[in-house]
């Protein structure tokens, strides 16, 4: 039997969303995605306890030596199980610095090539500020790959693809929280979901003119959802997921096509930075959600901080 999940990978190069290793390696994606609050999850599980303790050993006091030595840690374990490439983000905190954002990206790919590992495997995460979006068309320029993320409003899409990223996450989850919190409902249909529709009408955007960076839809509540939006260049998908879709039969229809896309795709829009502030600014869920979500990055981020100063203390009163 064709399920689900094998016959979306004919669509879509389907991608692990997860800090769990064992669960990449279960699923074999093409790639995978770690955020803040991924990684935080999978510091505090014992079966990963190691890599958080080399990153300790290894920064020597230095919390944020030890920061990024865990991202990287855990990043280098996930490419084990991928043929492709794993997402590493840059700390919540440098949204709105772009000098800041540069030399953390700097730091990290300079910590994965120390042990081997070649930037065109790393795709760097960033918010896709305005700030986020020019350090990452910067970034881009020196062989440094980026993938924007908390991506919900049109205005954020246009200026990446004008910036050259690599790859956009567009977030259909927490579009699709924010509806169904606003219009007081249990639940939203696909056909009706506005997460569903802003991916579907970015990538339109994207294919009618000609932008070569790759959509990955992320952020997903249920498998319709992801079902919606087959044929998408590449879908995140959280363990939880993959194990429906891989449970229950396929085909799964091709829903997203260049060819339609290019017929459907809007007109082009002239992007600079005043346009973009007020495009994003009009709209009230991406404005909520994209201060939410670097707060919530931001919060776990702290978290995962005070974790690694606590579990080095306890090291340190050790020995
Ligand atoms: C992936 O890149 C995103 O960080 C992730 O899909 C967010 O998912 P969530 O909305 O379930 O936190």
């Amino acid at each position: 039997m064709t399920s689900q999940l094998d016959s979306l990978r004919q669509h879509s190069l389907v991608v692990a969303d997860t800090g769990d290793i064992e669960a990449v390696a279960r699923w074999k994606p093409q790639d995978a995605t770690t955020n803040p609050s991924l990684l935080l999850t999978s510091a505090q599980d014992p079966r990963f306890r190691h890599l958080v303790d080399n990153a300790i050993k290894e920064a020597r006091g230095d919390t944020a030596a030890a920061m990024d030595g865990l991202f990287v840690h855990f990043g280098r374990e996930i490419l084990k199980h991928v043929a492709g490439r794993v997402s590493t983000e840059v700390d919540a905190r440098l949204s709105f610095d772009g000098e800041g954002s540069i030399a953390r990206a700097r730091r990290l790919i300079a910590l994965y090539e120390r042990h081997g590992v070649s930037r065109e495997r790393i795709l760097i995460k960033l918010a896709s500020t305005w700030e986020g979006i020019r350090a990452a068309e910067r970034l881009e320029r020196e062989g440094i790959h980026c993938n924007m993320t908390l991506l919900f409003s049109f205005a954020q899409a246009v200026a990446c693809a004008d910036a050259g990223v690599t790859l956009i996450s567009p977030f259909v989850g927490r579009i699709y929280d924010w509806y169904r919190a606003s219009r007081k409902v249990e639940d939203i249909p696909v056909d009706d979901d506005p997460g569903v529709a802003s991916v579907a009408r970015i990538y339109a955007y994207y294919k009618k003119h000609g932008y070569k960076t790759q959509v990955m839809g992320a952020s997903f509540r249920k498998t319709e959802q992801i079902l919606a939006l087959a044929g998408c260049d590449l879908l995140t998908i959280a363990p939880d997921l993959l194990e429906k879709l891989s449970k229950a039969p396929g085909p799964v229809e091709r829903k997203l096509s260049p060819e339609a896309a290019r017929k459907a795709g809007g007109e082009k829009i002239a992007m600079d930075e005043k346009t973009f502030r007020w495009m994003h600014n009009e709209d009230p869920m991406a404005t909520d959600k994209l201060a939410e979500g670097i707060r919530r990055f931001d919060a776990d981020a702290r978290k995962l901080e005070r974790l690694i100063i606590s579990l080095a203390a306890a090291t340190a009163a050790a020995a």
